[in-house]
């Protein structure tokens, strides 16, 4: 069982933002895409027992943590882990049927992937979601393409060092992928520690 302590910091503010946004009178479907450590999402399941959650890693090792979170845990409402690379179409995203979930959840990963991640989380939540379903994303972003405050500043630059296809995103960039895929932004909603949680509704098509 990996412990991140970022995941540790973030997974209550999380989890209000969830209570907020989610219905708990009925059977849900989520997904989480890169689930890191397994901490959020036995955190949130035990929270909310009506959501059915499926983690998912396109990392091994992680992979291994999440299913010892759940070992541990025990929780019927999740299940075992799969792969996914998230720049791959959503055929490879581990069997899951088109229009089958409610929720498509991914935190801090934006900002530590290229962007063939971005695009094809916008793409596979597009498909995946059911009509009028949520896709939130968690994570610090750069806004009309200003990032603040300092400390994201140099964060954004650390992470370009690393890799030059990492870095802040900006919202209205990710904005704009959404819609072009069904996806409308619907509420920012401001975080601790200068994150946001970005919520986006599937339109309907009725
Ligand atoms: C900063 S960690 C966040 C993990 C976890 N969501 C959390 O908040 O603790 C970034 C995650 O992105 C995942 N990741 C990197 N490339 C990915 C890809 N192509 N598809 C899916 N996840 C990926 C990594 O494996 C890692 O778990």
């Amino acid at each position: 069982m990996l412990s991140a302590a970022a995941a540790e910091r973030n997974k209550d503010p999380i989890l209000a933002v969830l209570r907020d946004c989610v219905n708990p009178g009925r059977p849900l479907q989520a997904l989480e895409v890169s689930s890191g450590t397994g901490q959020h999402v036995v955190h949130f399941a035990q929270a909310l027992r009506n959501i059915t959650w499926q983690p998912s890693e396109y990392d091994r090792q992680s992979l291994t943590s999440i299913e010892a979170y759940r070992a541990h845990y025990k929780l019927n409402n999740v299940q075992p882990a799969i792969h996914l690379d998230a720049s791959q179409p959503h055929q490879y995203w581990g069997g899951i049927q088109p229009e089958s979930l409610d929720l498509v959840l991914n935190i801090n990963m934006i900002h530590i992937s290229p962007m063939a991640c971005t695009e094809g989380l916008i793409k596979g939540a597009a498909a995946l979601l059911k009509p009028q379903g949520l896709l939130l994303t968690y994570g610090p972003y750069a806004v009309n393409g200003q990032i603040t405050p300092q400390s994201n500043v140099d964060f954004d630059y650390s992470l370009r060092q690393r890799n030059p296809e990492w870095g802040l995103k900006d919202i209205s960039f990710i904005s704009s992928l959404a819609q072009k895929h069904g996806l409308f932004l619907e509420k920012i909603v401001e975080m601790p520690a200068n994150n946001k949680c970005l919520l986006f509704r599937k339109e309907s098509l009725v």
